[in-house]
């Protein structure tokens, strides 16, 4: 695709200029533990939402609003527990123009040193030699979030004015489930975001380390908790051991009916809601940059489940998979503790594609618990539950909003983006283009071994500048298109 240029030289050296201004924002915002999952740090949370409104109305930014969205429903520790606020706010108001709705999170995932960190996870550490800033939050998605501040200040600075009105909706809850926010999209719709043309997002990653990436697909996620509980508090094993039933015997017990190690689910009626594959869709994985020694060099091991790149990617973006993530309430510290933990939790999801049916799937994975725990004939009790679910979405990225990002992406990168989906979630995706009835568009600042959500996680200097510029260009596009 060739297409004709916008001058735009002058707003990528100003982003070029202002990178230690950049880099400084960004350290700014990784220093606030604003970790959704914890409930110790919902304060950190808060602070994170203040210092974007901060940032906002020092860029101009006009109604700025913090949506209160009340207390955080159970399962949850403190049944007061505040939500984190759902910041909202505009730049520019000109009906001649388009407007762009913006999303992005400014909540993290949970990150300590002893995890394995080569840095302290709440400061940004510049590596000098290899140009990479890590920190948590530096790639998903305080980086991106970021960008898109960093490119407001870049036109005001030229004193251009922005090609599109913005609307921001940044939230703090989206790596806990996005609660709240589906219902305020919908209660806003027709309110703070009735002008909206088109959404963009920023929340994803390269699918390799070389070659931008537009993305158009995303799977959903439900998450599950199977608790067993038993005695009326931790017991001894050594006088107890042999007369009681135990939790955890029976937990890892259907923990380990869910999924074979080959990756297949094994509760029946899933497999049977997936979407056949058409030749058509095979097709769209033959031209993607993409290696199993991409994906061995991003896990750092040679544990693929296929030997090609095709099958690989099909099992990420449009097969279903099932994750066991952890037991709570066992015993975990070092040394031998001789205990019987008398309540387990199990934590494990299911990446959803189309056509699963959310609440089909939520009945075969409860009742198939309650199967396999009944099978065991244990004294114990068992209770299965979804804890939050988000949807899958798929869109045709043939549309105004795709044709801006490839012609951004090409001005930047000098070269075509592949087209992308993904196997992680952003829940709140299908909400906007539900609710606002406009093209969502998402457009990765990250590479795919930034190593969001594990340790040591990154974001490469250039994926930041340049990411800043694809952002600023894009806009400048879609306003054309
Ligand atoms: N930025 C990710 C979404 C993502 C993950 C995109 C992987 C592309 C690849 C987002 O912050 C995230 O982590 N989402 C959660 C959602 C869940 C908590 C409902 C996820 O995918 O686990
Ligand atoms: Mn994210
Ligand atoms: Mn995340």
């Amino acid at each position: 695709m060739t297409h004709d240029k916008l001058p735009l030289e002058p707003l990528f050296d100003k982003i070029e200029e202002l990178k230690p201004r950049f880099i400084d924002r960004l350290t700014r915002a990784v220093a606030i533990k604003s970790v959704s999952a914890d409930e110790t740090l919902r304060p950190e949370v808060a602070k994170m939402a203040d210092f974007l409104v901060d940032e906002l109305t020092a860029l101009g930014f006009v109604d700025i609003q913090k949506k209160d969205l009340g207390i955080q429903p159970p399962p949850v520790n403190d049944p007061k527990l505040p939500l984190p606020p759902v910041v909202l706010a505009r730049s520019g108001a000109d009906s001649s123009k388009k407007t762009v709705l913006i999303y992005g999170h400014y909540d993290v995932q949970p990150a300590l040193i002893e995890d394995g960190w080569n840095t302290d996870p709440f400061v940004l550490t510049h590596d000098t030699v290899k140009d990479i800033l890590y920190g948590r939050g530096s790639t998903d998605d305080k980086g991106p979030v970021m960008g898109w501040l960093n490119v407001i200040e870049a036109h005001r600075q030229l004193g251009w004015e922005l090609p599109v009105n913005i609307v921001c909706c940044f939230e703090g809850m989206e790596e806990s489930g996005s609660v709240g926010l589906p219902e305020l999209i919908a209660q806003e719709a027709k309110k703070y975001f009735s002008t909206v043309d088109a959404t963009c997002i920023s929340d994803n990653y390269w699918l390799g380390t070389r070659k931008p990436v537009l993305t158009y697909g995303l799977r959903g996620v439900h998450y599950y908790e199977i608790v067993v509980s038993g005695p009326a508090a931790d017991l001894h094993s050594g006088i107890f051991g042999g007369m009681v039933g135990e939790p955890m015997t029976d937990l890892v017990k259907v923990m380990g009916s869910l999924v074979d190690s080959q990756g297949r689910i094994q509760i029946p009626g899933i497999a049977e809601m997936v979407a056949p594959l058409t030749d058509e869709e095979d097709k769209l994985y033959d031209p993607i940059d993409y290696s199993i020694d991409d994906l061995n060099d991003a896990t750092g091991a040679k544990i693929s489940l296929h030997d090609n790149k095709k099958d690989a990617l099909k099992h990420r973006w449009r097969y279903p998979s099932l994750s066991l993530h952890g037991i709570e309430g066992g015993f975990s510290a070092p040394g031998a503790k001789t205990v019987i933990p008398a309540r387990v939790s199990g934590k494990f999801s299911i990446r959803t594609v189309p056509n699963i049916e959310p609440r089909k799937l939520d009945q075969l994975v409860v009742d198939f618990c309650n199967e396999q725990f009944a099978k065991l004939g244990s004294v114990n009790t068992l209770k299965a539950q979804l804890i939050h679910d988000g949807n899958y979405w798929v869109s045709n990225p043939f549309n105004d909003n795709f044709t801006a990002a490839a012609k951004a992406t090409v001005d930047v990168w000098n070269i075509e983006p592949d087209f992308t989906r993904e196997g992680g979630s952003i829940p709140i995706t299908l909400s906007f283009e539900q609710e606002l009835g406009k093209d969502v568009l998402l457009l990765p600042m990250g590479r795919g071994d930034d190593g969001a959500h594990s340790i040591n996680e990154k974001l490469d200097m250039s994926n930041y500048i340049n990411g800043c510029k694809t952002l600023g260009a894009y806009l400048h596009y879609y306003a054309k298109q």
